[in-house]
C-alpha cells in the first residue's frame, strides 16, 4: 500500500510525500492581491512542518473576478516579485508550491467584494451583471 510518505509525481512535479493543504482563501492577501509577510509566513511553516505541496488560496485573474476580501490575486505584472518571493520561501523549506486560478463569476457576492461582479448568463457566452446577489 502507497504510504503518505512516499514520494509523489504530478505531471512532473516530483513531491517529497503525499501530503497537500488544499487551496484556502485565507484573507491575508495584500489589498493589490499580493501575497503579505503572513501569507509567507503561513505557507513557510506549512512546509517546515512537512507538508509537501501547498496549493495556494485561489487568485484571481481580473479585478471583477475577485471573490473575497484580501484574496490573493494574479491579475498585473507588479505582483510577480512577491510570488516568486513566496515559492523560494516554501522551496527553500522542502516543499512546492501551486497557485489556483479563479473568477469568482456568478458566485460573487455584493456583500463580500465592493464591485458589480460579472458572471456567465448560464447557457450562453455572454456575461451578464450579478450585482444583485447576495
Ligand atoms: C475558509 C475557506 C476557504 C477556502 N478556500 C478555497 C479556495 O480558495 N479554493 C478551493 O478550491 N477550495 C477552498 N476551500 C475548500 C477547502 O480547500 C477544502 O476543500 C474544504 O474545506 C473541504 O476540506 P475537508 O474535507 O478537509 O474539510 C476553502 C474552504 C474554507 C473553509
Amino acid at each position: 500500500m502507497t504510504s503518505l510518505f512516499e514520494k509523489a509525481e504530478i505531471n512532473g512535479l516530483v513531491l517529497k510525500n503525499r501530503f497537500i493543504r488544499s487551496a484556502t482563501w485565507e484573507g491575508m492577501a495584500a489589498d493589490d492581491g499580493g501575497p503579505t509577510s503572513k501569507i509567507v509566513e503561513l505557507y513557510t511553516r506549512l512546509a517546515e512542518g512537512e507538508v509537501g505541496l501547498v496549493i495556494a488560496g485561489h487568485a484571481y485573474v481580473h479585478p471583477q473576478g475577485k471573490h473575497a476580501p484580501r484574496q490573493l490575486g494574479m491579475d498585473q505584472e507588479g505582483l510577480i516579485q512577491g510570488y516568486q518571493a513566496l515559492t523560494q520561501a516554501v522551496h527553500e523549506k522542502g516543499g512546492k508550491i501551486l497557485s489556483q486560478l479563479s473568477y469568482g463569476g456568478a458566485y460573487l457576492s455584493k456583500s463580500r467584494v465592493e464591485h458589480d461582479p460579472w458572471g456567465s448568463a448560464g447557457s450562453g457566452s455572454s456575461l451578464r451583471k450579478c450585482g444583485s446577489q447576495g
